[in-house]
């Protein structure tokens, strides 16, 4: 049996750090628990990023979440990229290192997007194979996160839900469970979003991202813009549920709001988690036959085009240069 989390800490509620609130976070260090940054942003080294990670270091915990692995592509895992992400995992003391079930690129051409995969037998091998190389190579525990999507393969046999969990049992690897992506993968393929957070290995669970999104009627995109919907904190009570006390973070992207409104949103991500947890050790739930029906409601897509207006989005948001 797996031990819960694979032994690995509770941090609380954090939020992803962003170059918009470096100035008034490291000067005014507010009550987070925990913050995440983006691994490719800093592990170059030097620099402001440099300056900016030490800053963060000295006031919170920190956890490295990674962009670029693209573990299930064609090429092999970047020697050079593992080794560099190895000695930052160091740096920093990250408790875990995260990417994303993906593929980026091929031949050395990188598209900076999270691509999803045919969720085939042949990928549950091959990514678990990379996967647990990874893990080796960075000498710290993985996880990898479920990714939001626009498309599907003709050639996938296999849920999302049993793709990853496969994986991550096969490799011994967490999860990074974004609780948002799987709302907006189930809205975009019609897939029902409360058996998704049934059937993943709860165990396996590491860290739950949750963020907003935009909504188009026809389809919704993962901008990372906006207020988390109530749907998606009903999935986050259900998988706390499930799952027990878990990491939790708050990823804002794009039309970043003042650090007071990202505040906010992760005190609601603490007390939402609180109220699973009663539920929880009471052996009742926060998520009734009503709520669990406005989810699978919510997550119905419209058939009309609504004016949602798109604003780009950049994984990890804004980026500083190294100087
Ligand atoms: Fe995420």
């Amino acid at each position: 049996m797996t031990r819960p989390r694979l032994g690995l800490p509770d941090l609380g509620v954090g939020v992803g750090l962003r170059v918009p609130h470096y100035r008034r976070v490291f000067a005014e260090r507010p009550p987070i628990d925990f913050v995440e940054v983006i691994s490719e942003n800093f592990m170059l080294g030097g620099g402001r990023p440099r300056h900016h990670l030490d800053r963060a270091l000295e006031s919170y915990p920190l956890v490295a979440h990674g962009v670029s692995l693209g573990i299930g592509g064609p090429d092999e895992p970047d020697a050079t990229y593992l080794a560099r992400l190895r000695d930052f995992a160091a740096n920093t003391g990250t408790p875990w290192v995260s990417d994303h079930f993906c593929w980026c690129g091929a031949g050395g051409a990188h598209l900076h997007d999270l691509l999803p995969l045919p969720f085939t037998p042949e990928l549950v091998r091959r990514v678990a194979d990379r996967a647990r190389r990874v893990q080796d190579a960075i000498d710290r525990p993985f996880a990898l996160e479920n990714t939001s999507s626009y498309l599907t393969y003709r050639s996938s046999v296999l849920a999302e839900w049993e793709f990853i969990g496969e994986i991550a049992e096969r490799a011994n690897i967490g999860l990074l469970f974004d609780v948002n992506n799987v709302f907006v993968t189930a809205y975009n393929h019609g897939i029902d979003p409360i058996e998704f957070v049934r059937r993943v290995p709860h165990d396996r669970i590491v860290q739950i991202h949750l963020a907003g999104h935009t909504n188009f009627g026809t389809h919704v995109i993962d901008t990372h813009g906006g207020h988390v919907i109530d749907p998606v904190w009903a999935l986050y009570r259900l998988t706390i549920e499930l799952a027990g006390s878990v990491s939790t973070l708050i990823e804002w992207d794009d039309d970043i709001p003042e650090l007071e409104v990202l505040l906010a949103e992760a005190e609601r991500a603490r007390s939402e988690r609180d109220r699973a947890l009663a539920a929880r050790q009471a052996g009742s739930t926060s998520v009734d036959d009503r709520a669990i029906a406005a989810v699978r409601e919510a997550a119905r897509p419209g058939t009309s085009e609504r004016d949602a207006v798109w604003h780009g989005w950049v994984q990890g948001g804004p980026r500083e240069a190294a100087e």
